[in-house]
């Protein structure tokens, strides 16, 4: 018998494997392992031969299933030892850190023209995106009969507000709070109520521009436009000085650009014109100087209301106005 229990004992140690073990825990310890056989025949034993056989039967088990159990948890420590082994992780590797994100193109650009216009003297101005009316039109020289006011249609809210649809209404502030001579520009968002496509957007941002002094000639104003238009393309533009009719500026001017996506031939931006609209400006109204305060018998001046959008565009070529506030990662990763 002990014979018996010494092979299972001996079989249960060279178990090489926690597969080869489970067979012979099944053959040794299972319903028709050694323990089971040693009791087979205990009916036909004496009393006392039957007690010493139990007790031989429970002393065999406990010797084997201690075997078993020793065995077996030094296959999951080695499981174990294996697992840590290969999923060691280095807790001293530096963190990968935050990714960093960009500014926005149009950020980049406003700051850009910001910087610019400081060393030339120009205070940065903010004013408010809901306006009265009276400072987005009436202080301009729009009346509400203007047919001018046609051309900006907006969101108008309650008790006279609206979203402004230029940053025109900045001059008018900048002129009531600090007076002549001025010299100010202010970059901001504006909204028209238009019909949304590749060149014409809802929301979109402006740089108005102003200076206050006394003698300010069109001359003046060439010279700061071109200075402007140098800074941010870094190279020739061929530009064109049209007339053009803006109510708080006399004369007034359209200042286009050659279109920098097609170079001229033509695409939906430059509405297969060739040109794009970039800089309207001109001589302020002497209307708009003394509705503020400003006594344009000594003082006088020039605006302009750049499109900072549609500089961006041109800037980086991009033909469709609605990447700028699609906030389209694959888009914005780019700058
Ligand atoms: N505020 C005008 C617009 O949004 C643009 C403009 C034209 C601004 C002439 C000016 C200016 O300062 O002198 O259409």
């Amino acid at each position: 018998m002990q014979d018996l229990i010494d092979s299972a004992l001996a079989r249960i140690e060279a178990a090489s494997t926690a597969e080869e073990l489970e067979t012979v825990r099944v053959e040794v310890l299972g319903r028709k392992g050694v323990l089971t056989q040693l009791s087979k025949d205990m009916g036909k034993l004496s009393p006392d031969e039957r007690a010493s056989r139990g007790k031989f039967i429970n002393g065999a088990k406990q010797a084997l299933e201690g075997a078993y159990e020793g065995r077996k948890s030094s296959f999951e420590r080695a499981a174990l030892a294996k697992r840590l082994d290969a999923e060691w992780v280095d807790l001293t590797v530096p963190a990968p850190g935050p990714r960093p994100g960009s500014l926005h193109p149009v950020t980049q650009i406003q700051w850009e023209i910001e910087d610019l216009f400081r060393t030339l003297g120009f205070t940065v101005l903010d004013g408010p995106e809901v306006e009265t009316e009276y400072h987005n039109f009436d202080a301009l020289n729009i009346p509400a009969d203007h047919p001018a006011r046609d051309m900006q249609d907006t969101f108008w809210l309650e008790g006279g507000h609206l979203l402004r649809t230029h940053t025109s209404p900045v001059q008018v502030r900048g002129m009531e709070k600090l007076g002549p001579p001025l010299r100010m520009i202010a970059p901001g968002r504006v909204f028209r109520n238009e019909s949304v496509d590749a060149s014409h957007e809802h929301t979109f941002y402006q740089l108005e521009g102003m200076m206050i002094d006394r003698n300010v000639s069109v001359g003046n104003l060439i010279y700061f436009m071109k200075t402007l238009l140098t800074a941010i393309f870094k190279r020739d533009v061929t530009v064109r000085l049209r007339p053009g009719f803006f109510p708080f500026v006399e004369p007034g001017f359209e200042l286009d650009i050659r279109c920098l996506i097609c170079g001229g031939d033509g695409c939906p931006v430059c509405k297969h014109s060739g040109w794009v609209e970039l800089l309207p400006c001109g001589l302020v109204n002497p209307h708009v100087l003394r509705k503020s305060g400003i006594d344009p018998t000594e003082w006088n001046g020039f605006a302009f209301g750049l499109g900072l959008t549609r500089l961006v565009m041109m800037r980086y070529a991009i033909d469709d106005i609605r990447w700028l506030q699609s906030g389209d990662l694959r888009f914005l990763r780019q700058f």
